[in-house]
């Protein structure tokens, strides 16, 4: 289950251990599930050396929860797992500022990955899709022929695609199988199904099965999110006035993103600050999401353009629009055995990988436009140096209370600030 209510007025001001607390209480969060987010309860060794090879150790990211979402009327704290200040601060600020229209909106497919299979030497492509197609059935039954609780569930393949491309190493076809991956991000079923069933492929069509592979570009497994903004919402002072100069200085800088790949890129790594944390903070292949991701910007023109889309509606409102695709999964994975991802799927109590899915393009989006709020009014930096002067304080070696006075007074600083800068501060402090 979601939280009750996900609007938790001064949250910062708390300790960590406060937070936790209140998190644990919010979301009901079992002993073992708060013992893992603190940092003595994280992925132990035994764990972490029978995840990749040649552990020599763990390491360790802040794990933030943004606040204010509301999705398909329902409260969420979103756990973030990353390194990089004002970001976790930016999406709770734009999610609230939604919450007139009632909050995000998802629409989100079912959980179907493509299986590739790349056949090569065929003679006759025509003949070899046909028998393809004829067969289709058979091939699917026997895909679902083995025992797998995903497909007891429901799971399975549901339908076989068939492609030809043509490369300077020959006409290739192309089989896809579509599976339906339930809660499972799938990966492993579906590379499991792609071997078994290439050798009935090549009989099929007398051809040489190659790679077979499950493809990041999840085209049929897309999650879709839709926001309104009234200009009061996106007004710093409330005013429609100001709203709406807001929303325009949004519009300019999302027509710059979609027109410019050079300005497309950061627009997206924006995007992807919140989708990737939410990703890593819930033990998903986030590097799958993101090719994903970036591939499918591509696809509609065959250039690489904005993954969101703003516009503004006839009453001056700032409708945000994303479809994606998002390969995530409730079962399986890092998803099921690393604690505090275990822990952080916990906080959001989702019960499908769908709705997972809906949740991570939603922070993607609210992040998007806390950039774009912040780039196109009082630019990235102010909000960004408040978080960040406590950061280079302790990068210079500042303890305890000095954190807080450094940082304080680089805030107040007009200057150009720098790292070698707060270290001269440092110094001159401890002299007294
Ligand atoms: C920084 O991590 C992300 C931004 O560059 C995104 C953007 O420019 O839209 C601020």
């Amino acid at each position: 289950m979601p939280v009750e209510n996900s609007r938790i007025k001064g949250l910062y001001k708390l300790s960590v251990q406060e937070r936790r607390k209140l998190v644990t209480e919010a979301a009901q969060l079992s002993d073992e599930h708060t013992n893992a987010l603190a940092a003595h309860g994280e992925l132990d060794e035994t764990s972490a050396d029978r995840m990749i090879e040649n552990v020599i150790g763990t390491m360790s990211l802040p794990v933030g929860v943004a606040t204010n979402f509301v999705i398909d009327g329902k409260h969420y704290l979103i756990p973030f797992c990353l390194e990089e200040s004002s970001v976790v601060a930016a999406a709770s600020n734009m999610a609230k500022r939604c919450l007139g229209h009632g909050g995000f909106s998802t629409n989100n497919d079912d959980p179907i990955m493509i299986g590739q299979i790349q056949m090569l030497d065929i003679d006759n492509l025509e003949q070899a899709i046909a028998n393809i197609h004829d067969e289709k059935d058979e091939l699917m039954a026997f895909c679902n022929d083995v025992p797998s609780r995903m497909i007891a569930l429901g799971g399975g393949c549901k339908d076989i695609e068939v492609r030809q491309i043509s490369t300077p190493m020959g006409n290739m076809l192309i089989a896809h199988l579509l599976v339906d991956c339930r809660d499972a991000m799938g990966a492993n079923a579906v590379n499991t199904m792609a071997e078994r069933v290439a050798p009935r492929i090549e009989a099929l069509t007398g051809g040489r099965a190659h790679l077979r592979i499950l493809s990041n570009l999840a085209g049929h497994r897309l999650a879709r999110v839709h926001a309104v903004f009234t200009p009061e919402e996106m007004a710093a002072d409330g005013s429609r006035e100001e709203g709406m100069a807001v929303i325009k200085g949004i519009l300019e800088a999302h027509a710059f993103a979609a027109e410019d790949p050079y300005r497309a890129a950061t627009h997206n790594k924006g995007v992807m600050n919140a989708i990737s944390s939410v990703a890593l903070a819930c033990g998903q292949d986030w590097r799958a999401i993101e090719a994903g991701c970036h591939a499918w910007t591509t696809l509609s023109d065959g250039r690489y353009t904005s993954m969101s889309d703003w516009t503004q509606d006839d009453e001056g409102n700032l409708v945000g629009t994303m479809e994606l695709p998002m390969a995530v999964g409730i079962v399986g994975g890092a998803s099921k055995v690393h604690p505090a991802a275990r822990a952080n799927l916990a906080i959001l109590g989702v019960g499908s990988a769908q709705e997972l899915a809906g949740i991570i393009l939603c922070a993607g989006l609210a992040q998007n436009l806390g950039a774009l709020r912040a780039l196109s009014t009082k630019g990235i930096q102010a909000g960004h140096m408040k978080l960040h002067a406590k950061n280079m304080a302790v990068s210079a070696g500042a303890k305890g209370e000095e954190i807080d006075a450094l940082a304080a007074r680089l805030q107040a600083y007009e200057g150009h600030r720098t790292q070698s800068l707060v270290e001269t501060w440092l110094a001159e402090m401890r002299q007294g």
